[in-house]
Parts: C-alpha cells; structure tokens; sequence
C-alpha cells in the first residue's frame, strides 16, 4: 500500500518533490553502496533502546531462520536497562544466533547510538527501539553509515519531523537500503490474506471500519508529578515517555497506531480528515494525587476518506469499563473480523451480511504455526530481502500511518477537523534539537511553577496541540 488511491494533490506534489531530491542526491554522485549481505554473510545487529520492545526485537532478530546474525552492539540512556536487556538475551533459550556484546560495546548516554552504530559494517542492521522522538536522529545516522533499519512504531508525532522523516526515506531507498517498521500487522499472514480477499472484492466496497482499544491505564500514561530529587526532568520524562506528546505522541500515537494502519491498508488509503471527541474523566489517582501527563483518557475519532468511507477509532484507558480491543471492517457485500484481538490477533475471517454469525462466515485464517508470530515474521521479511537484495522500505508507509495517528489525535485534542495535510504541514515540532540532548539538557517540556505540563484544551487551544508554557 505504498500508493493510496486518494492521496491528495498537495501531498503527491511533497512526496514528489522529495522524490526529486533524492533522484539528484543520486545524480549528484552520492555512491550507491552494495549494502546487502550475501546468502550466508553473518548480518550484525546493533541495538539502540534497550526495554521492552528492544529486547523483543533483538531476539525476533536473533531466531530468523534466514541466515547467521549476531548481535555485537547494544545503546542506552539507562545502564540498567542495558544491562537487564543483555542478561535476559544472553539467557533466552528461543535465541539461535550469537549474543556477543562485550563491555566495550556497550553505550551509554545520548550519544550511544553513534558508537553502537560505529559498532557495525555497511548492510548490517541498526535496531531503534527508543522513544519516537529520536527515530529522525537514529535514521540520519544509519544512512550515512549504509546500515539497514529496523526501527518501531510510530515514527513521528509532527508534521516537520513527519516531513524530515520523508525525506530520509528517499535519502535510504536511493542508497537500497532496506528499513522494517515494526508496525506487525503487515507482517500477520492472516491479515495479509484479508487484505488480497478484500481487494479481490469478498466484502465489496468498504464503507465503514472500527477500531477499538479499550482498557485500563498502562504502561506510562498516566502520569503524577515527578518525584524530588532521583534522575533528571528530561530522563524521568524518557523513562514516562507515554505520558509527553513530543516523547511518544502520547497514549494515542502509541497504543492505537496498529488498528489505524492496518485498518488503513485494509481500505487501501490514508483519511483525507479526521473530527473527534476526548477528554480527561479522572483528574486525581486513587491516592488522590493529580495526574500531569498530557493524554486525554478517552479518545473516539472519526476518520474520513475521499470516497466518503468512515472509519471510527475508539480508544480508552480507564479501569471498571467494559474491556474492547478489536477491529473490524464493514463492505457493501459482507463485513470482516480484521484483528480478533489486540493489535492484530487471529484468526481474521470474512462474513456474508455485517453480523459476523458463524453461519454468514466465508473464510477464516488458517496460519502455519512457524508463521503465527508477526514479529518474528517482520524480522524474516527483513533479512530475506536484505540477503537476497529485494526493495524493501516499509518508512513511507510508516510515516503515513504515523501522520493518520497524529491527525486524529490533534482533532481530539484541539476540538477542530485536522485534515491529513494540516497535519503533515504542521509547523509545531514537539522535541526542536533532539539531535542535541545531552544528560544536562532541559526537557522539551516544561512544567508550570504548579508542577502541572501543558495540556491539550480543545476549543480554547485550537490552532496547536498545546501552549509550549502552561498558563497558570
Ligand atoms: N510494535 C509493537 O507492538 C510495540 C510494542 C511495544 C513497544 N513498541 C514501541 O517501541 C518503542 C519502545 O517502547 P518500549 O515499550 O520498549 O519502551 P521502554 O521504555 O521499555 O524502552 C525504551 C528504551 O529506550 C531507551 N532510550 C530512550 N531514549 C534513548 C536514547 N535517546 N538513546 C538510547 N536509548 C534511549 C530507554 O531508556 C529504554 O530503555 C516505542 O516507540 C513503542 O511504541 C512497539
């Protein structure tokens, strides 16, 4: 889906344009690399944030069946974090590949991406698995030492650094690098399948799809003051990077990014608009302390495409609700479960009518159990096309899903219809000099003198997601 249909003009004209610039990168004599590695070449990998989904990624990483790999570099802000993603890989009895790090390839700091990176040769794979706000700063990097790219969802949370983001995937296809965005879906068997059923027309036109994540608050959403003393302000807020828009993009960006891209490519185009509704229920913790993270605890947006089609995305993150986390899409013909549960869950399967009756079903996946995992098949995806040299560049795509995101999340947060091209337009960049930080930098965010951040208020702040200094 790297063409959707309804693209609109302005944004064909950017995306040509960037083309151009990377076509005359080219010209200009920018050499081209042969950056892949040959059939059985051990392809090193290099890790750069180094929690949760690092871990995962690096050890997706080292079970492909698709050749020898080794990971020879880890990177970090936190040293404990570095060390218990290390201790846990080394101990993994999945792993097939070599975990060779030794202390002297290990980093620390916000500089430790270069010398993780410095770690590799040219067709080795840098994983980023960092908050969002450094994947521009990672990417740049990488291209200049012709590394290939796994980086995670989402990829941006603004419109400059969308388009930044843009440009770099030109600058990385001109020099055939190949880039894996972890946005797995794609990489689901089951859901591929859906996908070429729905384009061959088993549920004709779609005119309506829904998205539903709905639970109580997790990872670092909900956020209370930060406690005296301990880290910095700008390391607490890393470490609590779901509750800072210019860390995450917010629990919107982040937890909601897989419904709308695979529903996106499911409709095989990106909204033109998006108009929502979003609020803050609970103010206080069950202590009683304010919350000051900037997320809204719910989130219903509705997005529309150029045909007229609607796609209605219903997010929430409060404990004693009726729990919904599934997606569905609604054709002329008949309608489909796409994602069971979760971000993309099996089975997938397609209906007769919209009632989803077991008597109505058409089809349902049926996926071999080496292929059921959508990270470990990402991971095979990737290194097959980097070890036989096909095309492989999922950034675009990931960008776009990244903007979708964004523009639904600014709707709500503004109160105001964000169209797709208000948002890849937007001249709000949210972490201005994240190339920059060091451990002493200030945090992109500020709180006022009550403690509190600066919060989204719809209607009041409506030409921007929020005020950069909270009014008191
Ligand atoms: N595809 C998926 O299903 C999926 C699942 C979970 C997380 N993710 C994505 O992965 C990313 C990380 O999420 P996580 O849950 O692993 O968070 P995490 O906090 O567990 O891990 C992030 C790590 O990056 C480190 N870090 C932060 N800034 C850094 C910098 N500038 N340089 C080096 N290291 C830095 C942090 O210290 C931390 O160890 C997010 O973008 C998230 O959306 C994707």
């Amino acid at each position: 889906m790297n063409e959707p249909r309804n693209e609109p003009t302005s944004r064909r004209e950017f995306l040509k344009n960037t083309g151009r610039f990377a076509a005359v990168s080219a010209l200009a004599g920018v050499a081209i690399p042969h950056v892949h590695a040959a059939g059985n070449d051990t392809i090193q990998v290099a890790l750069i944030g180094c929690g949760g989904r690092g871990g995962g990624a690096a050890k997706n990483a080292l079970m492909v069946k698709t050749g020898p790999m080794k990971l020879v570099a880890m990177a970090d802000v936190f040293d404990h974090k570095l060390k218990g993603a290390y201790e846990a890989l080394k101990g993994d009895k999945d792993i097939i590949h070599p975990v060779d790090v030794p202390e002297d390839r290990k980093f620390i700091g916000f500089d430790a991406y270069k010398k993780a990176m410095d770690c590799l040769k040219p067709g080795d794979i840098a994983i980023f698995t960092t908050p969002l706000a450094f994947r521009w700063v990672h990417f740049t990097y990488a291209i200049e030492k012709n590394l290939n790219v796994f980086m995670e969802k989402p990829l941006t949370a603004d419109g400059p650094t969308s388009r930044r983001m843009l440009k770099l995937a030109e600058e990385a296809n001109a020099k055939n690098l190949k880039v894996g965005v972890g946005l797995m879906s794609r990489h689901s068997r089951a859901l591929q399948e859906l996908h070429s059923r729905i384009q061959d027309g088993e549920i004709g036109d779609i005119v309506l799809m829904r998205g539903y994540r709905m639970h109580g608050p997790v990872g670092s959403m909900a956020s209370t003051a930060k406690p005296a003393g301990g880290i910095s302000e700008l390391l607490w807020q890393i470490q609590r990077f779901h509750s800072f828009i210019w860390a995450s993009g917010g629990c919107y960006s982040d937890f909601y990014i897989h419904h709308i891209d695979h529903l996106c490519w499911m409709k095989n185009a990106w909204p033109i608009k998006a108009q929502a509704l979003g609020g803050r229920h609970y103010k206080l913790n069950p202590e009683g302390l304010p919350y000051v993270d900037q997320n809204f605890d719910t989130y219903s947006v509705e997005y529309t495409f150029a045909d007229g089609g609607k796609f209605i995305l219903d997010g929430r993150c409060i404990n004693g609700c009726k729990p919904i986390y599934n997606s569905f899409a609604h054709g002329t013909k008949g309608s489909a479960i796409v994602s069971k549960a979760n971000d993309c869950g099996l089975p997938s399967s397609t209906y007769k009518g919209q009632n989803g009756d077991s008597g109505n079903q058409i089809w349902i996946s049926k996926v071999k159990p080496e292929e059921q995992d959508p990270y470990l098949n990402e991971w095979n995806d990737l290194t097959e096309a980097i070890r036989n040299d096909k095309p492989y560049s999922e950034v675009k795509r990931g960008v776009e899903a990244s903007l979708t995101t964004s523009m639904g999340r600014m709707a709500a947060h503004t109160g105001q219809e964000i169209t797709f091209e208000q948002m890849l337009n937007h001249e709000h960049e949210y972490a201005p000099g994240a190339d920059k930080l060091t451990m002493d930098s200030p945090a992109p965010l500020l709180a006022g003198p009550d403690g509190k951040y600066p919060i989204p208020m719809p209607g009041i702040t409506t030409n921007r997601e929020y005020e950069p200094v909270r009014a008191v």
